[in-house]
């Protein structure tokens, strides 16, 4: 049987999310409990996906969860591919690639980060302002792919209107909100304490090892970024305990409810600017 191709991959999504999407999802390390508030839900494990990444060596690595949340079609990625696994970027942008053929006009990705800027802490929630690409790896090398540029504008990422909605949620909702810059880097060793002084220096707020591959795929085809990072702990040097993935899960875990609740507050209004734009 030949390989499946990306017409494939997406009539199969055209069947598994029954509403036209006008959101994604992207949910990170320890945060996944926030696609239980998805209702009417259709859960379909990446392993029944034809062409989506599969792998002996990482096991289970997630299911996307289609439904409906505060009003909105979204699809959500509960797990998403990391370039650490060993994936190629365009393996690890795939899913958004495929995805964004369905329509969405948003695309919500939250992370887990290692907080570099003085004074974050275990526990806060940055909205990505824009990022570094550290990993020096881009999806987009490589054929053009139908409705993406050669050469996509990246001078705004993470929507600077998207932000202030989530800024305004936050603050009726009174979450505690930063925003900064988002390193990314390959990982899956964390850094150095001198690595982290060097991103500091390079004007890193957080730093983590996912998410930009998928939006330099979701700017190339026109799709807007909302990018949240839950800094889960203080990166290398800066705290007085080891960095352990354990910490990681277990800060993510506490601050759900709140990511969930900005999450949710903000989907219908992101929704209804990217709708407002296209009616101009
Ligand atoms: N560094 C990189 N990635 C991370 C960290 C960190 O400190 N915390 C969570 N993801």
């Amino acid at each position: 049987m030949a390989a499946p191709e990306f017409s494939d991959t997406v009539s199969f999504l055209r069947e598994r999310v029954p509403h036209a999407p006008q959101a994604i999802l992207v949910v990170g390390s320890g945060l996944g409990g926030i696609v239980e508030e998805i209702g009417d839900a259709v859960r379909t494990p990446y392993a029944d996906i034809p062409g989506f990444p599969r792998s002996t060596v990482v096991g289970h690595a997630g299911e996307l969860v289609a439904g409906r949340w505060a009003g909105v079609n979204v699809v959500a990625m509960a797990g998403r591919f990391h370039l650490y696994e060993g994936w190629t970027p365009r393996e690890v942008a795939y899913p958004i690639r495929t995805l964004a053929a369905l329509g969405p006009g948003s695309l919500i990705l939250t992370n887990a980060a290692g907080g570099v800027r003085p004074g974050m802490q275990p526990g806060d929630l940055m909205l990505i302002a824009d990022h570094l690409n550290l990993m020096w790896k881009n999806p987009l090398i490589g054929a053009v792919e139908e409705g993406e540029e050669r050469f996509p504008d990246m001078s705004d990422p993470y929507d600077a209107e998207f932000r202030r909605v989530a800024e305004e949620v936050a603050l009726e909702q009174r979450i505690p909100v930063e925003q900064g810059v988002y390193a990314a880097l390959l990982g899956p060793s964390y850094e150095t304490p001198a690595e982290i002084r060097m991103l500091a220096r390079l004007g890193a707020d957080a730093v983590g090892m996912s998410t930009v591959p998928e939006v330099l795929v979701a700017r190339a085809r026109g799709i807007r970024v909302l990018g949240i990072s839950c800094i889960t702990n203080l990166a290398a040097g800066l705290g007085s305990t080891p960095l352990s993935h354990a910490e990681v899960v277990e800060v993510g875990a506490r601050v759900r409810d709140r990511l969930a609740a900005l999450v949710k507050g903000s989907l219908p209004r992101l929704v209804a600017t990217v709708s407002e734009e296209a009616r101009r």
